[in-house]
């Protein structure tokens, strides 16, 4: 049943001249069909290389919409019009533009996991795996938005930076406790934990090592041994799979995203013969102030 509907997909792909964009908490048999799979930095700046004229975006409506930001001359489609990050609209524009309006040499710095509205009145973007890089270049005091933990994170790394937090924060990571890491301490005493920065401060302190999707992937195949996935199942999920004599045990079973374990086969199919999603439209003028930012951060994290 699923392998028929993925023939379809692919046949779909090359009749409808499109390209399928996954991000990594996407369901395996989502993974098998997509012409690249990565995490949300990958993601934003992949659409451009490919020819096709139409991008499916499996993941999460800012992200697809910084697809359309980067490649305005394509179709890009967000297979379920409700998959939204919770955090994206956490922070409105006129909470910065009030906030730059009495701070003015200070630089907004706005995480990925946000609206094209409210990236087009900040001054860059990072993702959880350029954050670091891309901050510790910036010489001004800095206003970061929206998620308080990978801030808070950023400011333990960079001690010297003048870095102001607003209160955001990803539910899903957040909601990690610090009683769940002495709980699989408890059952795993000697495995390593790896850990995403959305996750709070009192949990990161027992990290073994803390980064993106991708950063946390690569740990795992160069240390070898059974690790805590300390994100989104799916990566443990995935890295199971992947490593089947290995083990992944999940540092709290409150880390599922229902906004990333949303999109089905089927809405993918549905996309693809233009029968469900959302087509992504950015009015010019927004699209050319929010290109700003996101070009800033493609520039410093390089
Ligand atoms: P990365 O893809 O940057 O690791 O972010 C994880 C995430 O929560 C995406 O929404
Ligand atoms: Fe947003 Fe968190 Fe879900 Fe990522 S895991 S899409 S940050 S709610």
């Amino acid at each position: 049943m699923i392998l028929n509907i993925q023939k379809q997909i692919l046949a779909l792909k090359k009749e409808k001249d499109a390209v399928i964009l996954a991000h990594s908490y996407q369901s395996p048999e989502i993974l098998e069909i997509a012409d690249e799979v990565g995490d949300s930095f990958a993601l934003s700046t992949v659409a451009k290389k490919y020819p096709q004229k139409t991008v499916i975006l499996c993941g999460v409506k800012f992200m697809a919409e910084t697809v359309k930001i980067l490649s305005p001359e394509k179709k890009v489609i967000l297979p379920v019009e409700i998959a939204t990050c919770p955090m994206a609209e956490q922070i409105t524009p006129q909470e910065v533009l009030k906030f730059k309006e009495k701070n003015p040499i200070f630089k907004v710095v706005a995480y990925v996991n946000t609206t094209a509205n409210l990236k087009a009145v900040c001054d860059v973007c990072v993702t959880s795996s350029s954050a670091l890089q891309i901050v510790s270049k910036i010489k001004e005091p800095i206003l970061f938005v929206p998620d308080k933990n990978l801030g808070s994170y950023i400011k333990s790394q960079l001690p010297g930076k003048d870095i102001i937090l607003m209160n955001g924060c990803c539910p899903v990571h957040d909601s990690v406790t610090e009683q769940d890491v002495k709980n699989i301490k408890e059952r795993y005493p000697d495995m390593k934990i790896a850990m995403h920065p959305e996750l709070p401060p009192q949990v990161l302190q027992y990290a073994d090592y803390i980064g993106s999707t991708t950063g946390i992937d690569d740990y795992v195949s160069k240390v070898k041994e059974d690790v805590v996935i300390g994100t989104e199942k799916s990566i443990a999920d995935h890295l199971n799979m992947r490593y089947p004599s290995r083990n992944f045990p999940l540092l709290s079973k409150s880390l599922m995203c229902p906004d990333m374990r949303v999109t089905s086969l089927m809405d993918v199919y549905k996309a693809l013969i233009g029968k469900g999603g959302l087509e992504i439209e950015i009015d010019e003028e927004t699209r050319l102030k929010a290109k700003v930012p996101i070009d800033a951060m493609i520039e410093l994290g390089k």
